[in-house]
């Protein structure tokens, strides 16, 4: 799926960064000296670099490696520091070592697409200014990494593509991120009951394993949420009447879960969504009008379900998929029988039971 896959456009602050020249002939200061020693750590801990992208890696001159960027620093004008180390692509093996702590003055961490295995060491508390943190498609593994929890600049939070497991601490849902990616990893806790403290503008959590319901609390993301994909999480019940209020969402993914009852009637108020996907649930009865009558709706997916009726509206839209539904003299639908099993028991919503 492409919103799966593809990455935020750098923000401002790393353009910055990767827009500036490497000075090779940097005069090693004692920061720069400790950087020397992380990264020389570091280039011990690696067990493989196919594409010689390190091959750079020895000397003091740290600024002149490859992925590697130094700026003056945030409290000494006159003091070049590393402040962004980018190793996205490189497909090196290996470990984190402990010393890349020293790395005091990092505002960015990118590993993407590296084969880097492991833990996330302790002594990443010390990167106080760090902004962006992406150590996506690598192979990390156990529970989440709770140094991440006490970053005061994180905004960027990218973890999807590892082997993390076990629970999701419910304070990540307390920072004050911009963007939280976790898909594709073995996460598994009931479904976060304070997600809607979350600030961020994108949250993508989708093939994890968080059983439960969205709760009404989400609501509280109004202000700023703006992409939301659960697919693939053990959602069940119903969706909440409170989606009604996330008027800034464009992209709502909860396609692939337990899903039942009806859709809220209230996400008809999403005016800005654009892209709707509730595809391979259990839903059932109507879809609310009010939901095809969306101006910018573009494509709404509910194949898979256990419907019965559409609004004339809904088959108007730009891009829509219905098939797989028990919706009386529409093509590809479900058998009869497969429909009975589930339309006789219907779902009452109002209950409001998770
Ligand atoms: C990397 O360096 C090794 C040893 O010098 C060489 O054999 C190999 O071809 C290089 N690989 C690339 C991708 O340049
Ligand atoms: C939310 O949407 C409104 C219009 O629907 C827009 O004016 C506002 O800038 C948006 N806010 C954010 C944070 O995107
Ligand atoms: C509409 O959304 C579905 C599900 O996300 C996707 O598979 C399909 O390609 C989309 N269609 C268009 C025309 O973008």
């Amino acid at each position: 799926m492409k919103i799966l896959q593809s990455f935020l456009p750098l923000s401002f602050l790393s353009l910055l960064l990767l827009a500036l020249p490497s000075p090779s002939h940097q005069v090693p200061n004692p920061r720069l000296q400790n950087a020397f020693i992380a990264l020389q750590a570091w280039k011990k801990a690696m067990t493989s670099d196919p594409l010689n992208f390190t091959s750079n890696w020895h000397g003091p001159h740290v600024c002149s490696y490859n992925g590697v960027f130094c700026a003056p620093a945030p409290d000494d004008g006159y003091v070049m520091t590393v402040a962004g180390v980018d190793l996205n692509h490189a497909n090196i093996a290996g470990t984190l070592p402990k010393e890349l702590g020293l790395l005091t003055d990092l505002a960015l961490f990118h590993l993407n697409s590296n084969r880097f295995s492991g833990s996330i060491p302790h002594t990443f508390k010390k990167w106080t200014r760090i902004f962006e943190f992406d150590i996506s498609n690598n192979k990390f593994y156990g529970e989440f990494p709770n140094v991440l929890l006490y970053l005061p600049s994180l905004k960027f939070l990218d973890l999807r593509y590892n082997y993390f497991e076990g629970p999701l601490p419910s304070a990540l849902f307390d920072l004050k991120l911009d963007a939280l990616f976790l898909n594709n990893n073995n996460f598994k806790s009931k479904f976060p009951k304070n997600i809607g403290n979350s600030p961020v503008s994108v949250a993508v959590l989708a093939h994890n394993n968080l059983p439960g319901c969205i709760p009404p609390t989400i609501s509280k993301m109004s202000k700023t949420l703006n992409e939301l994909i659960l697919i693939d999480v053990g959602l069940k019940a119903c969706l909440p009447q409170e989606l009604g209020k996330l008027t800034n969402v464009t992209v709502f993914d909860v396609s692939y879960n337990g899903l039942s009852g009806q859709l809220p009637a209230t996400m008809g108020n999403m005016k800005s969504l654009e892209q709707l996907n509730v595809a391979h649930n259990m839903l059932t009865g109507y879809i609310p009008g009010s939901i095809c009558r969306l101006p910018k709706l573009q494509n709404f997916t509910y194949s898979f379900n256990f419907y019965t009726g559409e609004p004339v509206k809904c088959l108007k839209l730009k891009s829509k998929d219905d098939r797989f539904n028990c919706i009386p003299n529409r093509p590809a639908q479900r058998p009869p029988k497969q429909c009975k099993a589930v339309t006789a028991y219907p779902v009452s919503c109002s209950t409001g039971t998770c």
